[in-house]
């Protein structure tokens, strides 16, 4: 506003001294006075206008979480104002994200203490009681040492399985996708597991398609997926069978491995694949289970640009499908 009155007064007190006085000197100085007294003005409130931008930057440094109320500007320069809050929303989002990070590395490194510690323990248990004596009775030192055998193999799962998902999680897994015969592959891994379902008596069988379709996915990692499914769904069935089947669609093809088994409760559905929940742990442990299979499964399935979905009725069996590519 003052700028304006100088501005003003400038003109009209110049023209005044010309009238009375007729003198172009005097009415010059007197237009020159307030020309000065304008750009006094001016540069005064140009500083008082970036004191208040410092200041509100250095509140938001000193303290993020300030409200965005308090964080107020001249008028004149409200989309700075807006630009700011903007800015300061930003930082508190990505504070609000790492603090998340910080405390799912922390629970992680928790998860992963512990669950290396159950095999550990067990192994030492084992081998001190055969150490302390159970080594010489024939009763119980072959069954120690399988079990100790058993534990050794959970831990290896373990860390391989560790290893797995750090390097899917950063971001190290090369995925290297060619096309393949789908039937052909499935074929391939029910025969793997042909054995470990005919000593649970389970059936086990693949439903391909009639003509032959070339599936474009990575084979080893696609293989690894449908190992964990498949593997799952023979630990967690106890009766029945377990079928990987494939639909051929236009432009992908539909992968499913159902079972007949437990089946998992509707609570749990949401958090399976998340990194070492298991709906019942010791029943987990005791089938070799390392929490992690279907955290990988989803990582996979994520890389082949699909999704991973679960259709469960607890007693009844599961369905885990996603698509590949053709
Ligand atoms: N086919 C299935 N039938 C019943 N429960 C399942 C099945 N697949 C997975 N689950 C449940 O989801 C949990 C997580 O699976 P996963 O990540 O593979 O870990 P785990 O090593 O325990 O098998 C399992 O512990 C189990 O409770
Ligand atoms: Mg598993």
């Amino acid at each position: 506003m003052k700028p304006l009155v100088f501005v003003v007064s400038a003109f009209l007190f110049s023209i005044l001294s010309l009238t009375l006085t007729g003198s172009v000197t005097i009415s010059f100085i007197i237009f020159l006075f307030f020309a000065f007294l304008t750009l006094f003005e001016l540069l005064k409130l140009r500083r008082a206008e970036i004191n208040e931008i410092i200041s509100a930057v250095r509140q938001i440094r000193i303290d993020p979480a300030i409200p965005e109320e308090k964080l107020k500007l001249n008028p004149d320069i409200k989309p700075l104002e807006d630009e700011i809050r903007l800015m300061h929303k930003r930082i508190n989002e990505d504070i609000g994200y790492l603090r998340k990070l910080e405390k799912v590395r922390t629970e992680f490194l928790g998860n992963v203490s512990h669950e290396l510690k159950t095999p550990i323990f067990a192994i030492q248990g084992y081998v001190e009681t055969l150490i302390n004596g159970a080594i010489n009775d024939p009763k119980v030192n072959k069954y120690f040492l399988e079990k100790a055998l058993h534990h050794t193999n959970n831990l290896n799962n373990l860390v391989s399985d560790l290893i797995d998902i750090s390097m899917i999680e950063s971001g190290e897994m090369r995925m290297s996708f060619r096309y393949f015969d789908a039937n052909e592959f499935f074929a391939g891994i029910i025969s793997e597991y042909k054995n470990f379902a005919e000593e649970k008596n389970l059936k086990l069988e693949y439903r391909g398609t009639e003509k032959a379709v070339q599936i474009f996915a990575d084979k080893a990692r696609l293989k690894q997926a449908v190992n964990n499914l498949v593997m799952n769904a023979l630990k967690y069935t106890e009766k029945g069978e377990v079928v990987i089947s494939l639909v051929d669609n236009r432009k992908s093809a539909q992968i499913s491995v159902s079972d007949t088994g437990v089946g998992i409760p509707s609570a749990d559905l949401e958090r399976i694949f998340e990194r070492f929940y298991r709906v019942d742990k010791d029943r987990s442990r005791e089938v070799g289970g390392t929490g992690l299979g279907l955290a990988i499964v989803k990582h996979i399935v994520e890389a082949h640009g699909s999704k991973i979905t679960v259709r469960s009725m607890q007693g009844e069996g599961s369905v885990f499908s996603f698509s590949v590519k053709k």
